[in-house]
């Protein structure tokens, strides 16, 4: 069959159940006594707050994304500069694409991340990972180098240079706050080039027949340095709180008009662990009208051969309380490790 068509051309082929390979193990699905745990709706958004960037004093906004860093390692974002439209666009320009027939997608379908700057593909970890995830995606390599605004399909090309321009902006004031409040000088991060490359997944998770037996993306961390996500009112993103017993997977509810940060396994590491990168995924889309699609922007150090290790600042010297808890890697070497971890894609950091 076509694996070129997607998940979204299953269904277009009339599916009305999954094929096995998208089971996944029971284990790793939600199962709803446990996941109806004790953690409340109240619980989830003191853990994953909503801050405004633009209250003031700015000293508590410092405070309330490093107390998020350091804990659930995710926060939404509102009054943070990316136009409303620029998101509205930049969502209905993914769905649109997704929505084409599978011919006018098909010259885009690659397996290969090195053969062009616009791909699009399902399940790009199909031969590695246990099962297959129940998601469709668009990715555009943006940054340091941009596509020719030809390699990209209309109408995306047309919406998504001003929305990464803005989440690109909007990547540097996030890193000075978190600079900030690591209690270095806020331009700590930017200046080591956290925020040279820019990747861009338009992800669509169509409605799925057999919700229970799959998932739309399975746990993982982000192997980057930040992501910046904008997802639409489907909703589905949980993440894994760690609260001493207390913990499990939290929805990170669809907020009109916010932006979701999420710390990566390189923030992780060159905070020399006071920022979490914690695993997250994504349900399976329970509906039965609309795909859910999302817009994750992965902001990267890029493939430089600079060496990234925990800030000297953060640690003190061999015998000092405050060791690096990480040796400096490049990041060819990290991404090596990272395909090494294979398909449990569990925390790399060890
Ligand atoms: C991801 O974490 O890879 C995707 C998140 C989402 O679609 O909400
Ligand atoms: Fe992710």
């Amino acid at each position: 069959d076509d694996t070129r068509a997607g998940v979204k051309g299953l269904l277009d082929a009339g599916a009305t159940s999954i094929p096995a390979i998208f089971h996944h193990p029971p284990d790793s699905l939600p199962q709803q006594e446990a996941d109806a745990s004790s953690i409340t709706a109240d619980d989830a958004h003191t853990a994953v707050p909503v801050i405004d960037l633009m209250a003031a004093p700015r000293e508590e906004v410092v405070a309330l994304v490093r107390a998020a860093a350091e804990t659930a390692g995710f926060f939404q974002v509102v009054n943070h500069g990316v136009p409303g439209e620029a998101m509205a666009a930049v969502l209905a320009a993914v769905r649109g694409f997704n929505e084409e027939p599978a011919e006018a997608k098909r010259p885009y379908y690659t397996r290969d991340t090195a053969a062009r700057k616009v791909r699009f593909y399902s399940n790009l970890d199909l031969f590695q990972s246990q099962a297959a995830c129940w998601r469709d995606t668009i990715f555009c390599d943006m940054a340091p180098e941009p596509p020719a605004p030809e390699e990209m399909p209309e109408p995306l090309s047309s919406v998504m240079f001003e929305y990464t321009d803005a989440v690109r902006k909007l990547a540097v004031w996030v890193f000075e706050l978190l600079s900030e409040s690591l209690g270095l000088a806020g331009d700590h991060l930017s200046r080591m080039g956290c925020g040279e490359s820019l990747k861009v997944a338009g992800n669509y998770y169509p409605p799925c027949p057999e919700p229970h037996r799959t998932l739309g993306n399975t746990r993982h961390t982000d192997p980057t340095f930040l992501t910046v996500l904008l997802q639409d009112g489907v909703g589905g993103l949980q993440v894994l709180l760690d609260r001493g017993g207390g913990g499990g997977w939290v929805d990170v509810p669809p907020v009109p008009g916010a932006l979701i940060i999420n710390v990566g396994d390189l923030l992780q590491l060159v905070s020399n662990g006071r920022f979490r990168s914690v695993e997250h995924r994504v349900l399976a889309n329970k509906g039965t009208g609309a795909a859910r699609v999302s817009v994750a922007a992965f902001v990267d150090v890029g493939r430089s051969m600079r060496r990234y290790g925990p800030i000297q600042e953060l640690v003190t010297p061999p015998g000092g309380g405050n060791p690096p808890i990480y040796r400096s890697v490049t990041v060819e070497e990290f991404i090596a490790h990272f395909y090494r971890k294979g398909s449990e894609r569990r925390p790399r950091l060890d």
